[in-house]
């Protein structure tokens, strides 16, 4: 079987520059708890572990003296609690979801309706929520702003994306969110807060998926970037995911001659080379 590598895949440069952190301040600590999840990759945060670094699901949980804010970033109530609480914040917001939350907060201050392209119930969305003040809305159906509760105001409206979404889907939505609000407000404002990282990986991994037999993605399942890149993948040829060389299901691959591998942006090297050398051994 022959497996072939996408051009770019696994670790973003938001999740190896906040390991590096962690693990700095791990030796400066002792110990460090993350607030919520540091990325959703189980191998990543057993290796983090190693290092000291565990992980508070709600702030309650938090004992100090050091917090870590993950890379999906928080809301600016998150961040105040924190302070208030007199935890040392160590920081790892990544920069692109850092420029993201800017731009909702400074669309909030110039009185718009912020529509985020994105999943309601994930971190980075929940913290871009936030940032948005009263005025956000976070929703992966456009159809769903006619009914919201937040209606478009006439100053306004702000769309961006969660970072890790497709950007066909992005641009789909926006058109059809421009439809809807443009007949009540004076002024649409798109800003693509969509992750470099991530549309070159989705990329790269669309022009491997269109010379193999098969790919394979690896991946937290929960991991949003990982899905999409899944997603992606899945539009070309057939696909699995898998987050351990141990999901590989040896049948389903039978008969295939080339194998496509791409990972998520939180995907440790370590699972890339497992993977890979379980595939190469079939
Ligand atoms: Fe940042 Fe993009 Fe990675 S938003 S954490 S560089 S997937």
């Amino acid at each position: 079987m022959h497996v072939e590598r996408a051009r770019e895949l696994g670790l973003c440069f938001g999740v190896r520059r906040a390991v590096n952190m962690l693990r700095d301040s791990a030796r400066t600590y002792g110990s460090l708890q993350t607030l919520g999840p540091l990325a959703h990759n189980h191998v990543l945060l057993q290796e983090l572990e190693a290092l000291g670094v565990t992980t508070a699901n709600s702030p309650s949980e938090l004992t100090g003296p050091a917090v870590v804010v993950s890379a999906h970033g928080v809301g600016p109530d998150t961040m105040s609690l924190l302070t208030e609480r007199g935890f040392t914040i160590v920081d790892t917001t990544c920069p692109n979801v850092g420029r993201a939350q800017h731009i909702a907060a400074e669309m909030a201050r110039d009185g718009f309706t912020i529509v985020i392209f994105g999943d309601s119930a994930h971190t980075e969305v929940r913290g871009l929520l936030g940032w948005a003040g009263d005025r956000g809305i976070a929703t992966l159906d456009a159809s769903a702003l006619e009914s919201s509760r937040t209606p478009p105001v006439p100053a306004g409206v702000g769309i961006i994306s969660q970072t890790t979404q497709r950007v066909e889907e992005f641009t789909a939505f926006a058109q059809r969110v421009c439809a809807t609000v443009l007949a009540v407000s004076q002024e649409v404002r798109i800003v693509n807060t969509l992750c470099d990282a991530t549309l070159r990986r989705q990329s790269a991994a669309a022009d491997l998926a269109r010379t193999v037999d098969a790919m394979v993605v690896i991946g937290g399942h929960a991991s949003a970037n990982t899905q999409r890149l899944a997603e992606t993948c899945a539009t070309i040829v057939e696909t699995y995911l898998v987050e351990t060389a141990d999901e590989i299901e040896e049948a389903l691959l039978r008969g295939k001659k080339r194998i496509g591998l791409t990972a998520g942006a939180s995907t440790p090297d370590s699972s890339i080379r497992e993977v890979e050398s379980r595939l190469r051994a079939l």
